[in-house]
């Protein structure tokens, strides 16, 4: 089995990768010039510097394989046109070059993500039956490079899996959080009631794999996430526990973080780099829920979380401090 993996290089990626490799798959990791690749130096995989926006490039490559997991995207980014340009065009480019060179029993998998699901209607989790209302420009972009699969997987194998916040070794991310709360203060946003789905890095690697390998998942979103619900209280209270600190919660309130994201985003205008907390990101913020149900994806890919998000914490901490990341 040979797998082409997009982002390999990424925090997703290269957990992808380390198990492709351990299920005994060839894995062939498209990167760029400009990529860092420490993750994947230590790997047996063959490296090949290609470009989504030159389709051409990948013809060789797709020829021969088997499996496709597109991650490669942009999370953050200055404008609309940088979100179009990161997840949707890049996604047309790589189904197009599929469509011309891929052997038609290629499987594809598309990282999309929880926000082109929008957040949680009312107080339940949402589910990829409710109607999808994205509410940022990113959430819009995932959305849109989805319903091109959608159209790709009418007469080849594609799927589409939606994440929530992803956490574990290689995140920065969520890595600013234990960041500050080992340094003394625990953020904690508006009144900290805000709930939300999460999913260890592993098992949503492990999740991915299943979409690639189950023949009803073509044509099918999943949401995959751990099972449990954690507010932002019980978050902060486990992220002390983990650190072993006793850090002073720091209440913001959404005007503040309003006001800030208008500072930044004028920063990051100036500096012409994307801005890391932005109107788009406060707006997410602001939702009650960001809750999401695996249910399909247990149901239809047998899909198991194993990693709950104590002992999931505990161990990314762990690997912090080896890293020195912490
Ligand atoms: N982390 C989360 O919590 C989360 C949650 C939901 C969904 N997701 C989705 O999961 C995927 C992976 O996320 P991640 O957290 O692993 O992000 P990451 O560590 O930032 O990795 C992103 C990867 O995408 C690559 N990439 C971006 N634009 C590209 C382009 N134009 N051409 C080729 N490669 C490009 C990057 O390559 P370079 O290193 O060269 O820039 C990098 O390998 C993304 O699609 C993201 O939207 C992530």
């Amino acid at each position: 089995m040979r797998a082409l993996v997009t982002g390999s290089n990424g925090f997703i990626g290269s957990t992808l990768v380390e198990y492709l490799l351990s299920k005994g798959s060839e894995v062939l990791c498209l990167v760029r010039k400009t990529s860092d690749l420490r993750w994947l130096q230590p790997l047996a995989v063959k490296t090949i510097y290609g470009d989504l926006r030159s389709p051409e490039s990948l013809a060789q490559v797709l020829k021969k394989t088997d499996l496709v997991f597109h991650l490669a995207g942009v999370t953050k980014a200055r404008d609309a046109q940088a979100y179009f340009a990161g997840n949707v065009q890049t996604t047309k480019n790589l189904l197009d070059a599929c469509e011309k060179f891929s052997p038609a029993e290629q499987k594809f998998v598309f990282v999309s993500s929880q926000a082109a699901g929008g957040p949680s209607p009312d107080d339940r989790p949402i589910t990829e039956a409710d109607p999808a209302n994205p509410i940022s420009l990113y959430g819009r972009s995932k959305l849109q490079a989805e319903d091109l699969v959608l159209k790709y997987s009418q007469h080849r194998h594609a799927a589409i899996i939606r994440p929530p916040s992803v956490y574990g070794p290689r995140d920065r991310d969520i890595l600013t959080y234990f960041a500050s709360a080992n340094r003394g203060i625990l953020p904690l946003l508006g009144d900290g009631r805000q709930k939300i789905s999460m999913i260890h890095v592993e098992d949503l690697v492990r999740g991915i794999f299943l979409a690639s390998q189950v023949k009803e998942a073509n044509g099918r979103v999943y949401y995959l996430s751990g099972d449990e619900e954690w507010n932002w209280h019980a978050i902060g209270d486990l992220v002390a526990r983990t650190l072993n600190k006793k850090p002073i919660r720091l209440f913001i309130p959404f005007w503040l973080l309003d006001a800030v994201s208008a500072v930044n985003r004028l920063a990051a205008a100036i500096k012409k780099r994307p801005a890391l907390l932005n109107s788009d990101k406060v707006r997410e913020m602001k939702q009650p829920n960001w809750l999401c149900s695996n249910a399909r994806a247990k149901a239809e890919l047998t899909f198991r979380p194993q990693i709950e998000l104590e002992p999931g914490f505990r161990q990314t901490v762990d690997w912090y401090r080896r890293t020195g990341w912490l």
